[in-house]
């Protein structure tokens, strides 16, 4: 009878669905049924597996099974194999191995076959799916993926709509080869150029990270396929990654640790969040309840579950007390000490069911469980296609003297480095095809001197086949080029293009002498092309294949144009083509900034430590920092040339009334001679006030479409009155305050085309909860320091 009245208020529905019979004919068989089941317990389970298989098998207009009902009827062993990942847990029930249907995923769930609910599976996906490209299932068919540019590159591109259409291209290919869940985007702050994961991460700006990873989501999302935020928080260096204590003040927290995590998690409702590897203000995070409640879904409403970075952390009984959801990857003993600590007393049943449920209502909306059809069938071609587009609109040009950029038609280049000849991509499955920059000219018509071509390939066959095998890092160990083959180039070509390429090393911090300054050889191939071909009068362009930012003024004088490529994917080589021959007109920008030397890094002195990764800088990160205590840069953020000019004008702000943003609207006018894309930053200084202020902040910005020569845009922007404000440690709240605030829109966070100013008449005070504090950053960064 109760049956019954669930699925009643369906029944119209039903009848003019095409899954009719399939609920219909169950329904006579369940009713039929009914009698059987001997206790109410096992009624109770019979009926509640079956309404989730009806649930599985009509996904259109579904009724979900109630989640409630679902824990109900789960065993306390169940509940336990539930909230630990089950990728390395040996055969169990035979079911796992039958399910392990993506090889190379980073894990999957537990499958409760009793209850129909099947396991969900993890990639990661920060710049393109992850999996391994065989099934045992199907030997003939490749699972190839597309791998995207990395994080640093699409930011660069400040464009959020690419980012969402990269997102939804990553989203498709892990929802046509059966993945759920991507673990990505990672969103750490680029604290300091050494961070050994600075490649994915996006900016060292909270706003612009925040914004571009919304998109991200919100592409993935597209697919039924959930976005996972990673890794939350404090995650900003490698050495000692699974014990470093990240002791930040909570003003920093807030205003630029977390702040990217809050944008993101309100504007676009990721299913997962990733707890990270380090302790913060001495508690890990995956057992930081002030960090998984009170701010996470306290403060900002997050309803997705929490999932563990892989062997994050240390005591799962408080990981899971702490609102860490899921356990990852998961070992087989780990189910049985939960069912122990549940009888224990340890962990309560209610905080169990709590975790328990919040990965079922993910599950529920999953594609394992819906049983939508996989086409394995990406559109690689067109994925490939966007990859180059994303490529190109990201790279950012450092340096043109006298227009060396684009190359002009019919010059002869010498192409440098071992990069020029064989890309460089790394960790992932990806299409069996890769365009080097060498091939990418020549399919454009621009010749390359043979000699050099030559020389890099068999330096690559021969000495370094095996590196490449092992872990494709072309970076290391350059050939020493001879003076008399530069002269010759020099004779032949009509210029020179130099290839730098350093690569990530996973699970490390990078080295200042070896990846942030160039090698010694490196320097030394620049300085004695650079002599020959200036003497020649012919011109020198330097591109760097870097995952960061990386030193560039002791030696950008050497050279008349440097392209920063980043880590460009598997259509690197065309996309540095696109924009050297001028097909693409460069419109990146710098999302960090690129310090003069090490030392002027505002964490350069203790970056890198063992047990306590101490944040003195405190907010006072990247151009807050540079353009605050006026510290020179080589390139600051937000900067990147265009093969054409721009001018702004006709700025209009408009105050706020009634709680209303404020408004900003401009000219963008396409002043040269070629189209190109123009990126506009907002940034805001506050009006003085008890609490250090940076002296400007980024706090809106916005790309233009392709304006042709002549061609003008107007650009709107807003800026809730909210996020003017800064944190006030004492209180714990948001404050704005009242006051003049003047907006600059601008090329770059040094260069501020036109300035206005509003007055906020009432000082705006929002609370949020009072917790992660830390006595130990008593000596936080302060503008009177110096
Ligand atoms: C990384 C995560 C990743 C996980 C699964 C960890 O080592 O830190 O970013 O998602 O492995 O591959």
């Amino acid at each position: 009878m109760y049956f019954i009245l669930l699925i009643a208020p369906k029944m119209n529905t039903f009848k003019t669905n095409h899954l009719n019979k399939s609920i219909f004919f169950p329904t006579i068989a369940y009713l039929n049924y009914w009698p059987k089941p001997k206790t109410m317990k096992s009624r109770y389970t019979f009926f509640l597996a079956f309404t989730i298989l009806l649930t599985h098998y009509k996904n259109a207009g579904a009724q979900q099974p109630n989640i409630n009902q679902i824990v109900r009827a789960m065993s306390l062993e169940e509940k336990a194999a539930l909230v630990v990942g089950a990728h390395t847990m040996p055969g169990n029930d035979g079911l796992l191995k039958k399910e392990d249907r993506v090889p190379g995923a980073a894990g999957h769930t537990y499958p409760l076959s009793r209850l129909h609910i099947p396991p969900i599976y993890f990639a990661d996906g920060s710049s393109g799916l992850v999996i391994g490209q065989k099934r045992q299932t199907d030997t003939a068919v490749n699972y190839y993926t597309t791998k995207f540019p990395t994080g640093t590159l699409l930011a660069s591109s400040w464009d959020a709509g690419l980012l969402r259409q990269v997102g939804n291209a990553i989203g498709n290919e892990a929802k046509q080869y059966g993945v759920d869940v991507l673990l990505a985007p990672a969103i750490n702050i680029q604290r300091n150029p050494l961070g050994g994961r600075n490649y994915e991460y996006y900016s060292e700006d909270p706003l612009l990270t925040g914004k571009l990873a919304s998109a991200m989501i919100q592409g993935i999302q597209q697919n039924q396929v959930g976005a996972t935020i990673k890794h939350f928080a404090g995650n900003n260096q490698e050495t000692d990654r699974h014990n470093i204590n990240s002791v930040i003040s909570q003003r920093a927290l807030r205003e630029i640790y977390l702040k990217g995590f809050e944008i993101a998690i309100r504007e676009s409702r990721p299913w997962l969040v990733m707890s990270s590897y380090n302790k913060l203000n001495g508690t890990y995070t995956a057992e930081n309840k002030d960090l998984l409640e009170s701010v996470l879904r306290k403060d900002w409403n997050f309803s997705g579950f929490v999932i563990s970075d892989w062997f994050g952390g240390k005591d799962d009984i408080q990981k899971l007390t702490a609102g860490n959801d899921l356990i990852m990857p998961g070992n087989p003993q780990q189910p049985q000490a939960i069912v122990d600590a549940v009888k224990t007393g340890k962990l309560s049943m209610a905080q169990l069911d709590r975790n328990v449920s919040r990965i079922l209502k993910v599950i529920l909306n999953t594609g394992s469980f819906k049983k939508t059809p996989r086409g394995h069938t990406p559109d690689l071609a067109a994925h490939a296609k966007l990859a180059r587009i994303a490529a190109a609109e990201g790279m950012v040009l450092l340096k043109n003297e006298q227009q060396t950029l684009p190359i002009k038609r019919g010059q002869k280049v010498a192409l440098f480095g071992s990069y020029g000849y064989a890309a460089n991509l790394f960790r992932g499955s990806d299409q069996k095809y890769q365009q080097n920059i060498a091939g990418a000219l020549a399919s454009a018509g621009y010749l390359c001197t043979t000699a050099l071509k030559s020389f890099y390939e068999q330096f690559i066959t021969e000495r370094r086949a095996a590196a490449y095998q092992r872990n494709r890092d072309m970076s290391s160990n350059e050939p020493m080029v001879s003076k008399e083959m530069i002269d010759a180039q020099g004779q032949e070509a009509d210029m020179a293009i130099i290839t730098i390429s350093h690569n990530n090393k996973m699970g490390q911090d990078k080295n200042v002498d070896t990846d942030f300054n160039l090698t010694a050889t490196e320097k030394e191939l620049i300085k004695n092309v650079s002599e020959k071909f200036r003497l020649l009068a012919k011109k020198v362009v330097v591109i760097l294949n870097v995952g960061c930012v990386v030193e560039t003024a002791s030696w950008r004088d050497q050279a008349d144009g440097i392209l920063l490529a980043w880590q460009p994917g598997l259509e690197g080589g065309n996309a540095i083509a696109d924009v050297l021959t001028g097909n693409v007109n460069p419109s990146g920008k710098l999302a960090a900034s690129l310090p003069v030397k090490y030392s002027d890094v505002p964490s350069a002195a203790d970056f890198g430590s063992y047990n306590n990764a101490v944040y003195h800088e405190g907010i006072y990160v990247g151009y807050r920092y540079y353009t605050t205590f006026n510290v020179a840069t080589a390139y600051p953020f937000g900067f990147g040339l265009s093969y054409t000019r721009f001018n702004y004008d006709h700025l209009k702000v408009y105050p706020p009334v009634a709680g209303r943003p404020v408004k900003i609207s401009f000219r963008i006018t396409n002043t040269g001679p070629v189209a190109g894309k123009e990126v506009a930053e907002i940034y805001v200084s506050a009006p003085k006030s008890a609490i250090d202020k940076p002296k400007q902040e980024l706090k809106a910005f916005a790309k233009t479409k392709l304006l042709k020569p002549g061609e003008s845009q107007l650009i709107t922007l807003t800026i809730n009155t909210i996020d003017l404000a800064s944190f006030q440690t004492g209180i714990s709240a948001w404050v704005a305050d009242k006051g003049a605030y003047t907006i600059m829109a601008s090329a770059s966070s040094t260069d501020i085309k036109l300035k206005g100013v509003f007055v906020l008449k009432q000082q705006l005070t929002k609370k949020v909860s009072d917790v992660l504090k830390t006595d130990d950053v008593s000596d936080e960064l302060k503008q009177n320091d110096f």
